[in-house]
């Protein structure tokens, strides 16, 4: 197990203690703390009692089963996700409620609403189009898709099919793509010619070409978003209109077992190879639905704003199942928050009344610094509620939050939750509170979160340690890794035992069960709320042939929360310089992505080594965090670190 690190924080926290308005209490879902007791007396009930309010084709048999490294949730059921996000809501009169808002980045392109019912159209059409190409229930379909409309209708209409989809976030690089469909063995890939980015179209359809070719993927499906002609290759490339255009209105939705595969997204862990996160339809269902009703405050009316991309978890569960599943209006934006300036979130919120944001920290502090002009030229007085997700936040940018955007008057729902976990697990309540900042409250009614030492003890309150999760787990916790389950058994039951999931996640709670998480412990950073592993770094680096050893750490930054940093030993020959250098950016730009690239690059002569030759990543880290260096003694080259503290300047404030 990693050490601990950076658990001690001293914030202020008793100074800015808030709790929800009798207004809020009034009108939240849940605002009587004895449910938590409640629930936690008998998660299995609760969860049962709360699963009703979705629309089973047959009830489960069981709520929970649990066997190590294999619990299911719901057995015997048979569900839709779509079903309940869409028909659900035409079947008891909600059909004309608008469903989804769609705002182009382009300032000149009118927004595009769809109600439930014209919603429902198209992903019968959609759905009803895969399965005319063949798609068959558990087939796995990629999707490399913009914030454009059709990516909800393409995960809608792979969840009304029953074919699991495989999302990869568009700024993903072709070879990311393709390391994914081989993996999640897509024969179907729905991706778009382009999409609009700080006002430049951006050809998505070149690295779908790219990262497709050489896979066993047969068919690509490609949204018309710009307006300039793309190449299509015959045979294999599909127009999304011509293969919509003359389906049937209506699909009927495949009736899932409770625990079949609904999706799969792949995230970063320790190791250089992104996993396969599998998750089931049932339990997943139940939880997403819950968390974003009780969360957000979901009712009848609502324009809800999340700011995340479809290619990430957050994006699934609360841009598409969870406030669909709730029948409020989901809102999708297209492009940056810069464009046309850093106005362009509020005038977006006041152009609709958007009722709830939802956010991640790395953008709040990017406004910050823009300052308070650009929201204050708007009306958001339509807000009610704010979220925030993805990475720890900093005290400041909670109460600009709070006061600037907030106006005071809006609770900041602080979600803890992950890829694996598939929906919110631990936040206050808006009814309930209290809202404080950096701590993200209790674990949700029916969780059960605890804090250990390393060897599995709880540790006092107040104190640090680690996050886990304790059987009965949640719906919605992930089932496996695809392909991998060895590792799915490694990687979170290793630790405290197959009842105890472990989160990766350092944290500590006070006695009422408020829990503020702390950070990461392993090797996985938090990039501008991006997943990243430094491992993926190091192995997209290492594929340049100029790199002969590298070491990526990650350093905290002001504005995307942690960045990497890479340590580059060159292949004898080749000398540090500026074309090397932006060669190597190059080279992690077509691994991963701009996400991956590193903040800076260090050419060292050596990094520090164990006698057995690992390289210390730790002696690393603390040098370029300006942190004690620690015991050196076990190194085989204690004066690599010398030379390195010049480079990064250590020691210099
Ligand atoms: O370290 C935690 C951090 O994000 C990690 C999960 O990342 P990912 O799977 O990409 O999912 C992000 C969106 C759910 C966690 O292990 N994290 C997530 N939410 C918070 C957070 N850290 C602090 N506070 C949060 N609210």
């Amino acid at each position: 197990m990693a050490e601990l690190v950076n658990w001690v924080r001293k914030d202020p926290i008793e100074e800015n203690v808030f709790w929800p308005s009798d207004d809020l209490k009034e009108r939240s879902w849940v605002s009587d703390e004895s449910i938590y007791e409640q629930a936690k007396a008998d998660p299995e009930a609760f969860w049962a009692k709360h699963a009703e309010e979705l629309h089973w084709f047959k009830k489960w048999d069981k709520a929970y089963e649990f066997s190590p490294h294999n619990y299911k949730w719901f057995g015997g059921g048979k569900i839709n996700l779509s079903y309940n996000s869409l028909d659900r809501h035409i079947k008891e009169g909600r059909g004309d409620r608008i469903a989804l808002i769609w705002e182009p980045e382009p300032i000149n392109e009118p927004a595009l609403k769809l109600t439930y019912s014209e919603l429902h159209k198209r992903v019968c059409k959609f759905a009803n189009a895969l399965k005319e190409l063949g798609v068959r229930k558990g087939d796995s379909i990629g999707i490399y898709l913009p914030m454009i409309p059709e990516a909800v209708i393409a995960m809608q209409a792979c969840a009304r099919i029953g074919a699991p989809h495989s999302v990869v976030f568009s700024a993903f690089s072709p070879e990311s793509l393709r390391d994914r469909m081989i993996d999640a063995k897509a024969k179907v890939v729905i991706t778009a010619d382009g999409y609009y980015r700080r006002g430049k179209a951006i050809r998505l359809k070149q690295n779908a070409d790219n990262g497709t070719a050489g896979t066993p993927v047969e068919k690509l499906i490609v949204v018309k978003r710009l307006q300039e002609d793309t190449p299509m290759t015959p045979g294999r490339d599909l127009w999304y209109h011509d293969v919509v255009a003359d389906q049937p209105e209506t699909c009927p939705a495949e009736e899932m077992d409770s625990e079949d595969l609904s999706f799969l997204l792949y995230t970063s862990g320790t190791t250089g190879k992104p996993k396969g996160i599998m998750h089931t339809t049932g339990g997943y269902a139940v939880q997403a639905h819950l968390t974003a009703k009780w969360n957000f405050d979901l009712h009848e009316g609502d324009v809800y704003w999340c700011t995340a991309d479809v290619g990430w978890i957050t994006g699934h569960t609360y841009i598409n199942y969870g406030p669909l599943m709730n029948g409020v209006t989901t809102l999708v934006y297209e492009g940056s928050p810069d464009t046309p300036d850093y106005g362009r979130f509020w005038s977006i919120i006041e152009k609709h009344k958007v009722t709830q944001l939802y956010t991640a920290p790395t953008a709040i502090r990017m406004f910050v610094k823009q300052g308070d002009d650009w929201p204050n030229k708007h009306d958001l007085s339509s807000l009610r509620l704010l979220g925030t997700v993805g990475e720890p936040i900093n005290v400041d940018a909670w109460l600009w939050y709070f006061n600037v955007i907030g106006g005071g008057r809006c609770p900041i729902i602080d979600t803890w939750w992950q890829t694996e976990t598939g929906a919110n697990m631990v936040n206050s309540l808006p009814g309930i509170g209290p809202f404080v900042p950096t701590v993200a409250g209790r674990s949700f009614p029916g969780i059960l979160g605890h804090i250990l030492d390393s060897g599995g003890s709880p540790v006092p309150a107040g104190e640090g340690g680690y996050l886990a999760i304790y059987s009965p787990f949640p719906p919605a916790l992930t089932r496996g890794i695809y392909g991998d389950m060895e590792r799915f058994a490694k990687q979170y039951f290793a630790e405290y035992g197959p009842e105890r999931y472990f989160t990766s996640d350092g944290a500590r709670m006070d006695e009422a069960g408020n829990i503020r998480i702390t950070g990461r412990v392993d090797d996985v950073m938090n990039v501008a709320g991006h997943r990243l592993a430094t491992a993926e770094v190091e192995s997209a680096l290492a594929q340049n042939d100029k790199v002969s050893e590298v070491a990526v750490v990650s350093r905290p930054h002001d504005l995307k929360g942690e960045v990497p940093v890479a340590f580059v030993l060159l292949r004898a020959g080749v000398e540090p310089s500026e074309d090397i250098r932006k060669e190597l950016m190059a080279t992690v730009n077509s691994v991963i992505g701009p996400t991956g690239r590193p903040d800076e690059i260090v050419f060292a002569h050596d990094v520090p080594k164990t006698r057995s030759g690992k390289i210390m990543r730790r002696v690393l880290k603390a040098l370029v965090r300006n942190e004690p260096v620690g015991d050196l003694t076990t190194l085989q080259n204690p004066e690599s670190v010398e030379h390195l503290k010049d480079q990064v300047g250590y020691g210099e404030s």
